[in-house]
């Protein structure tokens, strides 16, 4: 099923509102999805929320709400700002469904009947905020979590456990053969020296001190510790193993998730997955941070002038997409900074695209009516312009695949702004407000306005992925196109300008 891609978020956790951490995955996931759209595959994205855990249980408390309420507020909540952003997932999975805990449910049975989970005493450090058990070595002094900073809790108590012992060699085979399974290279490596350094240690998969949680079968006094039911969302949004979701997804299934859920994802998830005699996804691909002042971006570290409701206000959604995918690599932290924010759009989106192709309009209104219809008589006057123009929207096509299937969007996303350089270059070098005051020249100008709005045309479709409310007013206003697809052939045709509301409006850099 080699044209089928399944591209999926991690969920949710339902304990506070959405911030710009959560967003960077969800559009960096939107955006893959949409560029398979474009290369014509079956795209599938899901996304959704993680309901269960001791975290959500003590929020909902000290809201004094049942974790359900909490849950169903905060889940609608994160679906609706997907929503708004013009994210297009195609599933939102919530662990709470039935059709999740059926799953989990059922897994579990099978790792049983396997031998793969069996009861016993634990005794550890645990970080409410990841929801994950340490070691001693690997917090900071007085048992502090690297990444919360916050100490963790000592406890102690009867828990299943799978043995995730048992499949070491298998993971580490499977990673030393499947180079491209974990990316960028650099989490590869993380794992594999931790998979080739230390002894992996059975992980305790259930908590019997609080009940929200999935109820492990036949025990009603555990219930499944949140990690072992959320990472099994992925299959249940697929409909589960005999599904045909599940026979043309699964095996083509991309996880993105950022850096810190990296060793769920990359070692239990697919020690699980063996256990289970099912195939792994075919990529786990990993992301930084966005930090504020050197610390990640959490429900208590975030910009504290200004809600994501705010800065969406502000800058627009295409404008935070923009943002978000334009200056990182996956394997780099950023920092978020308003002002940069705007100046970096302020520079692409009004500057560089949105004066441009508001230029376009307006000359083409004043001289030609509206309506571009270039025909060519004997030969191109400007054939310099008129070649480099066309060979270099070629080149961009294949850089920008190329980028994009090795997860460089940043890259892919600079090369069409460069693009669009080249075409403002085009248009001040040719200056045809000048030349149109020769009447016997006005079919060159009508060649440079058809030249660029056929580049235009280009950009249009390759920044649908990144910035589809802007791709969908040029198409609105001159392209007319019947949805977005990767441009085949550089051929002018007829456009006709039916809209000349402005493109992006520039932004005030006064926060
Ligand atoms: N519920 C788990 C995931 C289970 S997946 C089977 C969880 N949830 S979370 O809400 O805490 O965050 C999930 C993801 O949000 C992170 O992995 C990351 O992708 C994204 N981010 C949260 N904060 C972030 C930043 N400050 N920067 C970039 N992404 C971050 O973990």
């Amino acid at each position: 099923m080699d044209n089928y891609i399944n591209i999926t978020t991690p969920i949710y956790y339902t304990n506070g509102q959405p911030h710009i951490g959560h967003v960077y995955t969800t559009i960096l996931v939107d955006v893959y999805k949409k560029f398979y759209e474009l290369m014509g595959f079956h795209a599938r994205m899901a996304t959704g929320t993680d309901e269960h855990g001791l975290k959500i249980l003590k929020t909902a408390t000290s809201m004094g709400i049942t974790p359900q309420e909490l849950v169903d507020k905060v889940s609608g909540s994160f679906k609706s700002y997907w929503q708004q952003m013009g994210v297009s997932f195609d599933d939102y999975i919530r662990t709470t469904e039935t059709r999740h805990i059926s799953m989990a449910q059922r897994f579990w049975e099978y790792l049983v009947q396997k031998g793969d989970i069996y009861l016993g005493q634990y005794d550890g450090l645990y970080c409410l905020s990841c929801e994950q058990y340490y070691k001693e070595s690997e917090l900071l002094e007085g048992n502090i979590c690297p990444i919360h900073e916050r100490p963790c809790e000592h406890i102690t108590e009867e828990s299943y456990f799978f043995k995730l012992s048992k499949y070491q060699d298998q993971l580490l085979d499977y990673l030393q053969s499947h180079p491209d399974f974990i990316q960028p290279a650099i989490r590869r490596n993380e794992i594999l020296g931790f998979l080739e350094n230390e002894q992996l240690q059975d992980i305790s998969i259930s908590r019997n001190t609080f009940d929200w949680g999935i109820p492990v079968p036949n025990d009603n006094t555990h219930v499944m510790y949140v990690w072992f039911d959320a990472l099994i969302n992925y299959i249940s949004s697929l409909g589960g193993p005999e599904s045909a979701d599940y026979k043309n997804y699964w095996t083509n299934t991309i996880h993105f998730i950022g850096k810190d859920i990296l060793r769920f994802h990359a070692v239990y998830w697919p020690a699980m997955l063996i256990a289970l005699d099912l195939p792994l996804p075919k990529a786990i691909v990993a992301h930084g941070w966005w930090n504020i002042g050197d610390k990640k971006i959490s429900k208590s570290n975030q910009n504290a002038s200004m809600s994501l409701a705010e800065i969406i206000d502000r800058v627009s959604i295409d404008g935070l997409r923009f943002y978000l995918t334009s200056g990182l690599s996956l394997e780099r932290d950023g920092n978020f900074d308003y002002h940069q924010l705007v100046d970096t759009i302020n520079s692409n989106l009004s500057n560089n695209l949105g004066n441009l192709f508001n230029r376009l309009i307006v000359l083409s209104s004043k001289y030609f009516g509206g309506v571009l219809d270039y025909v060519q008589h004997g030969q191109e006057v400007d054939d310099e312009w008129t070649e480099a123009i066309l060979k270099k929207a070629y080149e961009l096509r294949q850089q920008y695949i190329e980028s994009m299937t090795r997860f460089r969007h940043f890259e892919a996303l600079g090369n069409v702004m460069q693009y669009c350089a080249l075409l403002n270059e085009y248009i001040t070098t040719k200056e045809p407000w000048k030349i149109i005051k020769d009447p016997q020249r006005k079919n060159e100008v009508l060649l440079v306005l058809s030249n660029i709005a056929e580049g235009l045309r280009w950009v249009a479709n390759l920044i649908h992925p990144f910035i589809p409310g802007i791709a969908n007013k040029m198409n609105n206003s001159l392209f007319h196109q019947d949805g977005f697809e990767m441009p085949e052939s550089f051929s002018r045709g007829r456009y006709e300008v039916t809209n000349n509301e402005v493109l992006f409006q520039r932004l005030v850099n006064d926060a």
